[in-house]
């Protein structure tokens, strides 16, 4: 079958690759796609994943047999609905179901009314009553979210009554994030190790991936501003199977059933974000899709078709679907621009790259996912914040987070950086 993916970071080259080795793929699309994810699929860089009238206009040219649709932004716009309405078979929730990550304050609300596990909230509108319930709390850090879409940045752990105030002012009158912070959720700071948990599910059965960790700080030694995420490792070995089975009952069922007795069945890939605190695993966030890069190393490891797992959730039959995973270990290591996540400069040459996009002197358990790359002259050029995902695999997270660094070490543009440290706090240094 013909498959056009919707993306064009190293999430959506992972998602290209797994369906790439499937015996049902033919012909692979992505819009806008990257210059890495071209040696997989045929991509459309002038067609962005939020112009979705220009999505649906390719889709009617290509007619694929599904649409795979992974970034946030069209699948809370309602892309899939718009797909669905034409006849398209897609991947990914639809708008009302993209809402458990697309609005704070509905995700608060389901899990207060079902019962499920995470940090005690109040939503605001009003700058005063804000502040009004951060002093009658008085417990610091505060931590105050703005309700909609933020790029991962909408997030302030404030460590005391100034900045918390301050917090509130710059998205409830400032208006910092826009629209998304017109309404804010303050919550109770969870202290904990966090995990996130990919869930595969058609509304009715949820099955869970390995675990993985991102590392969202910018610095070593999580120092330095939250970006989309620095790097990845999976399995995650703090999260074990006894708190995998807590998890399961606890909040990955519920979540799904909470969601279809709301009218709103959630298919495709829901994103467990959660903390493992002293009195068990907590919901931090939701997501509606496969996190960035957490699917370039959770996917490697999937020994199950992804094409055949995609048909199970259009067709709603997950439950009779076995899916396997790899008893190996993967970890991958983000190399940004410098000065990202704040303002960098692109249009840099990339070094040691072959004309495929992948590492040429790196051992073949490695592999290049490219975030923010472009291909001009058979040339690979910076184009985005973060650049690669130099990802390896190994049988266990010390000989892959090896094997990942000794690719990295051979691949280099002007004013790259990495972190040094992934993995180390996975693996208790
Ligand atoms: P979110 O966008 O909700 O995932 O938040 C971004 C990051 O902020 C999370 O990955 C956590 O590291 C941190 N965070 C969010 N909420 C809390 C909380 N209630 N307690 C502690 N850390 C939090
Ligand atoms: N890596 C975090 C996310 O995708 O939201």
């Amino acid at each position: 079958m013909n498959i056009l993916i919707i993306g064009g970071g190293g999430r959506e080259h992972a998602i290209a690759r797994a369906l790439s080795k499937s015996p049902k793929t033919d012909k692979l699309y992505c819009a806008p796609g990257n210059g890495g994810i071209s040696a997989l699929a045929e991509c459309f860089p002038e067609v962005k994943a939020t112009d979705l009238d220009g999505v649906l206009a390719l889709a009617e040219r290509l007619q694929p047999d599904y649409v795979f649709v992974a970034p946030d932004d069209p699948l809370v716009m309602g892309l899939v609905d718009k797909l669905n309405e034409k006849g398209f078979k897609t991947f990914g929730p639809k708008a009302n179901a993209a809402i458990i990550e697309g609005s704070k304050s509905f995700s608060k609300g389901l899990m207060k009314k079902y019962n499920i596990p995470t940090a005690a909230y109040e939503t605001f509108t009003d700058e005063d009553k804000a502040v009004e319930y951060i002093k009658s709390k008085n417990r610091y850090p505060a931590v105050i979210k703005a309700d909609g879409l933020a790029l991962g940045k909408g997030v302030i752990i404030a460590k005391d009554f100034d900045e918390a105030k301050a917090a509130v002012h710059s998205m409830l009158v400032d208006g910092k994030f826009g629209k998304s912070g017109s309404e804010i959720v303050i919550e109770e700071f969870m202290d904990g190790t966090e995990v996130t948990v990919l869930a595969f599910t058609d509304g009715k059965t949820v099955k869970p991936m390995v675990s993985s960790m991102d590392h969202k700080r910018a610095f070593d030694g999580d120092e330095g501003l939250n970006t989309g995420g620095m790097g990845t490792i999976a399995p995650n070995p703090l999260y074990t199977e006894k708190i995998a089975a807590e998890c399961m009952e606890k909040i990955f069922k519920p979540t799904i059933a909470a969601m279809s007795a709301e009218g709103r069945p959630f298919k495709g890939c829901l994103y467990f974000g959660l903390m493992l605190t002293a009195n068990g695993a907590k919901v931090v966030e939701y997501n509606s899709r496969f996190g960035d890069p957490e699917a370039q190393v959770v996917l490697p490891l999937l020994d199950t078709d992804l094409a055949d797992i995609m048909e199970a959730i259009w067709e709603e039959r997950l439950d009779a679907l076995d899916i396997k995973w790899s008893k190996n270990s993967c970890a991958c290591v983000v190399m940004a621009s410098g000065g990202y996540p704040e303002k960098y400069e692109t249009g840099k040459e990339i070094n040691g790259l072959n004309s495929d996009g992948q590492a040429v002197e790196a051992a073949s358990s490695a592999y290049v996912y490219h975030a923010g790359t472009k291909l001009d002259g058979g040339k690979y050029f910076t184009a985005g914040g973060r650049v690669l995902g130099v990802t390896a695999l190994g049988d266990n997270l010390q000989n892959a987070l090896d094997k990942a660094y000794e690719a990295v070490n051979t691949i280099s543009f002007e004013k790259a950086h990495y972190r040094k440290d992934i993995g180390k706090k996975a693996l208790g240094k």
